[in-house]
């Protein structure tokens, strides 16, 4: 007894000896990025492939690996990616977002180099350029804890990734044209399920996936979409929520599950009923028209017989829908004794208890602004500038390029009073801050923030007022990185602003991020050192004002 605790002791000092000296493993990528001809819903046109697939290549790693990712830039247009969910610890530079980087140009190539610090969990990347999202470009990032830590459940058989949205067939050239025209993109042609879609009753020639009997799968849901909510559920099998966006949860088990544009979820499902095929479904939630949807099969491995054509029913639509939806947002609940990579671990157990030092609200509003379509948050409607926000600073050059602060704390004009300008909010490195939502729209919304996560702590309907703050959940909200807001609802998120850099807030709704619904959060560290920040990377490529300026100095140790 005495000598295994020794030994456990010991095994466990020196791996965390090795872990703590060794360098954390490296895993390497070369992709290649084109053009290729796609047809999620049947419709051949252009789409974004990644080393000729799509959904592109899976990053299966491990927490605290060191990601490599060589791209390729073989389209006709710049191009960047970003790693939704993946928090960049002092390493905005490799966020992919326009407002931290140059975009890798057409015909040239750009190593991004990060490391998925103290996380764990089910992530996605995607293009964040032109409109490329609506042409594909998406694949899964999953990351597992190491060896030595527990995990709240049985090692799966497998682990699949189920991308999931809505698809416009005209092509992203003719959607970005629309949007540019000032008119909306309107509603998607159909629902695809890892680029492809297919019909009850239809003859396909390949599952989705296969199982066999009495085995458990982990699948790894993302809604990867441009504006719809969806509903997923596999007849005959319930699904074992396990993790959402980074947080292993309270493992409850649920007929269907909601995910909204922009998330991630994973769960367990037992191959436990007769041996045959079975349909998956994904259909698209409040919408206005006729419901959107989409199957897939998922086939028992030596099994007989098709999947049978009688559907489980989706959930209530409308404001029931509504209320049906939220019900299942409250169900999700963290596991607090089970243990997981996770940054900042002091202020994630109490962080019911840390008094917020700045609270925004911010209210999404839709608009014209000389008879084109806009969308704002709390009056500024965002754009772009040719010289990436975050090169700006490190050059000492904002006084050119944008103005802090535009956008108030709180919603001051109404709704409908629109500025067009770069939204770039100066925050304190370091405050608990608290972000309110509140949407006014008869439409759904998703956020979502890179570089942290957040404290989901309440989704309600109405309006929010400080009061409201009674209704939180300080005990065990999932901590994530994106968050639905209903229509004429709100809903609080609460972080820790440790992480320095340049952090976009986002619709997820790509329309609207598109036409402006979007900021960044400037986290700088007073101190200019590298305890709190990486140095740019001497890969970077420079452009607009900075390319001609004298390199600043490096951040010091
Ligand atoms: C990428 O394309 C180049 C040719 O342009 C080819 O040599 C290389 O093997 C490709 N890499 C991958 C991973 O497909
Ligand atoms: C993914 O990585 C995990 C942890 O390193 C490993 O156990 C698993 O086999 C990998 N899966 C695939 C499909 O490579
Ligand atoms: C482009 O790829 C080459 C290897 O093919 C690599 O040596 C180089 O560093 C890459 N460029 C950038 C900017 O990452
Ligand atoms: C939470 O995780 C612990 C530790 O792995 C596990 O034993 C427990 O069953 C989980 N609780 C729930 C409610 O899922
Ligand atoms: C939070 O604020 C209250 C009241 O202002 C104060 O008494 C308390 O000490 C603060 N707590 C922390 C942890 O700073
Ligand atoms: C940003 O806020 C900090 C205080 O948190 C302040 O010291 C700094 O001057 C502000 N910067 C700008 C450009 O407003």
């Amino acid at each position: 007894m005495e000598r295994t605790s020794m030994t456990v002791v010991c095994l466990l000092v020196c791996l965390s000896f090795v872990l703590v000296k060794g360098e954390d493993p490296y895993l390497r990528f070369e992709w290649n990025v084109t053009y290729g001809t796609i047809a999620p819903l049947g419709v051949p046109q252009q789409g974004i492939l990644i080393n000729g697939q799509l959904p592109g290549p899976r990053i299966n790693c491990t927490s605290n690996n060191n990601i490599v990712v060589n791209v390729f830039n073989h389209l006709d247009e710049p191009l960047l990616l970003t790693w939704n969910g993946v928090q960049q610890r002092k390493n905005s530079w490799q966020d992919g977002t326009p407002g931290t980087m140059c975009p890798i140009m057409p015909g040239t190539n750009f190593t991004y180099r990060f490391q998925v610090k103290d996380q764990i969990g089910s992530f996605f990347y995607f293009p964040t350029t032109d409109l490329h999202r609506a042409a594909g470009g998406f694949g899964a990032i999953n990351v597992h804890s190491r060896a030595l830590i527990p995990v709240p459940f049985d090692n799966p058989a497998d682990d699949y990734s189920v991308f999931v949205g809505d698809w416009y067939n005209k092509g992203y050239k003719s959607l970005k044209k629309i949007l540019d025209g000032g008119r909306t993109i309107g509603r998607p042609d159909g629902i695809h399920i890892n680029g492809k879609s297919e019909k009850v009753g239809e003859k396909v020639a390949e599952p989705l996936y296969k199982m066999e009997a009495g085995k458990t799968y982990r699948y790894r849901f993302c809604n990867v979409g441009m504006r719809t909510s969806v509903n997923v559920r596999i007849q005959g099998h319930p699904m074992k929520l396990v993790e959402i966006e980074g947080s292993h949860t309270v493992q409850n088990v649920y007929e269907s599950l909601d995910l909204h544009v922009g998330q991630c979820l994973s769960v367990l499902v037992t191959a436990d009923q007769e041996p045959k095929d079975y349909y998956m479904i994904v259909s698209s939630r409040f919408l206005k028209q006729a419901e959107l949807s989409s199957v897939s099969i998922i086939r028992y491995v030596n099994g007989k017989g098709p999947a049978s054509s009688d559907l489980p029913a989706p959930p209530p639509e409308n404001t029931q829908g509504i209320a049906w939806s939220m019900n299942q947002f409250r169900s999700f609940r963290w596991n607090l004794t089970a243990s997981a990579a996770r940054p900042n671990p002091q202020g994630s157990y109490h962080y019911g208890q840390i008094n917020i030092t700045r609270t925004f609200k911010i209210v999404n509003s839709r608009t014209e602004v000389d008879g084109k379509l806009r969308y704002a948050l709390n009056g500024i409607s965002h754009t772009d500038s040719e010289t990436p926000f975050k090169l700006a600073e490190y050059f000492g050059a904002t006084d050119k390029v944008f103005k802090y602060d535009l956008m108030p704390d709180q919603p001051s004009t109404p709704d409908d009073k629109v500025t067009i300008a770069s939204n770039i909010k100066n925050a304190t490195f370091r405050n608990f801050v608290e972000i309110v939502f509140e949407n006014h729209e008869k439409t759904i919304q998703t956020y979502h923030l890179d570089g942290y996560s957040f404290f989901a702590v309440a989704v309600e309907p109405g309006k929010w007022t400080p009061e409201k703050r009674k209704n939180y959940n300080l005990v065990d909200a999932i901590s994530r990185h994106s968050i639905q807001v209903y229509p004429n609802s709100w809903a609080a998120v609460m972080t820790t602003l440790d992480n320095a850099g340049l952090w976009s807030l986002r619709s997820e709704m790509w329309e609207r991020f598109y036409l402006g619904q979007q900021l960044y959060f400037s986290v700088l560290s007073p101190a200019r050192s590298l305890r709190d920040e990486y140095n740019l990377p001497d890969n970077h490529p420079l452009c607009g004002i900075v390319k001609t300026m004298p390199m600043p100095s490096p951040y010091k140790a």
